[in-house]
């Protein structure tokens, strides 16, 4: 059978930076999200006894780095639809990926759907989001929609993303300004493995919980300054845990320090924004609707920035009748 679902990545206020549990990507502390509707990746995937082995094309390339991961993960399926079927699996991104732009999210939430579908599963939605955090940790965050909190869970069967809100409950924009085309050098999962050797790691942890709540509040409250100085502090936080394990990463570059010594002037000018990085140069800045054109315009005047890519909350990963093959 032949399934195709889109899914969007999603941009974490609260971050997932360290696991409990490695095999099963357990994270270390729960996490909140949005889904972001104007970058998606849509999947195809067939399983059919015509096929010999799986293959893989991702933005029209055979990856065969990220092949590996996909076909553990079509195993992962099929063990679940009792089936031995290989597959052949077509995706592609609207936006560029392996920059920090999240595109094993919306890869993993898109592929666990598609090809659940496509096996023949009738699964949840709590089943698909335990599903993609086995391919990619944040994955199981863009399965439901909006406004999304990950649970961390003891267990597997514990560790699942929710809607805390629908994408409807509130008009904020994230604008992602990309500074570099450049993939990144060290990927997520391999930094991720050292966060524990930071020795600040577990005073971040020690206030996770607390974090969480305050950050729910604020977006039930949609108010935008204890939100926003939350998911700006906590991105700094993150990357101060980065900075200082034992092999250090720095994602940043050069257009990325800048942009976050403009957004503080900006901010302190008048125009509320407040920024939040992933593991990659680019930078997501975050404002309310009626703010979006001012920021767009102030972002056009930076020589850095090659691009921005506008999204407000998304929905989660769904099947759609439009096949890529
Ligand atoms: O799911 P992964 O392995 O791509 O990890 C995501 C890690 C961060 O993007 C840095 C933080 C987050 O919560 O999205």
């Amino acid at each position: 059978m032949k399934k195709t679902a889109i899914a969007h990545p999603n941009i974490a206020f609260i971050k997932y930076w360290g696991k409990k549990e490695d095999e099963l990507r357990l994270p270390a502390n729960g996490s909140i999200s949005m889904n972001l509707d104007g970058l998606t990746t849509t999947t195809t995937v067939e399983f059919s006894e015509a096929y010999e082995k799986d293959s893989i094309m991702i933005d029209k390339e055979n990856l065969f780095e990220e092949a590996d991961r996909v076909i553990k993960h079509l195993d992962r399926i099929r063990a679940l639809a009792n089936i031995t079927t290989k597959a052949k699996v077509i995706s592609e991104n609207s936006f560029p990926s392996g920059t920090g732009l999240s595109s094993s999210a919306s890869g993993f939430a898109a592929l666990s759907v598609a090809a659940s579908y496509a096996a023949g599963l009738d699964i949840s939605e709590k089943e698909l989001s335990i599903l993609a955090r086995q391919g990619s940790g944040s994955a199981c965050r863009s399965i439901p929609d909006g406004f999304v909190e990950w649970l961390d869970g003891a267990t597997s069967e514990d560790s699942y993303a929710t809607t805390i809100f629908p994408a409807s409950h509130w008009d904020i924009v994230d604008i992602v300004a990309v500074v570099s085309q450049e993939k990144k050098e060290v990927s997520t999962s391999k930094g991720m493995g050292g966060a524990d050797t930071s020795p600040f790691f577990e005073t971040r942890q020690k206030h996770m919980t607390q974090k969480i709540a305050d950050m729910k509040d604020a977006i039930k409250n949609k108010d935008f300054t204890v939100f926003g100085e939350i998911t700006e502090a906590e991105a700094l936080e993150m990357h101060a845990i980065m900075l200082t394990q034992k092999i250090s990463l720095i994602y940043w570059s050069v257009g990325t320090l800048q942009l976050m010594k403009h957004v503080k002037k900006w901010r302190a000018g008048g125009l509320e924004c407040y920024f939040t990085i992933n593991t990659g140069q680019d930078i997501h800045i975050l404002c309310q609707s009626k703010d979006s054109g001012a920021l767009q315009g102030k972002l056009k005047e930076v020589p850095e920035v090659t691009r921005v890519l506008l999204s407000r909350a998304g929905m989660g990963a769904r099947v759609i009748d439009t096949h890529l093959f």
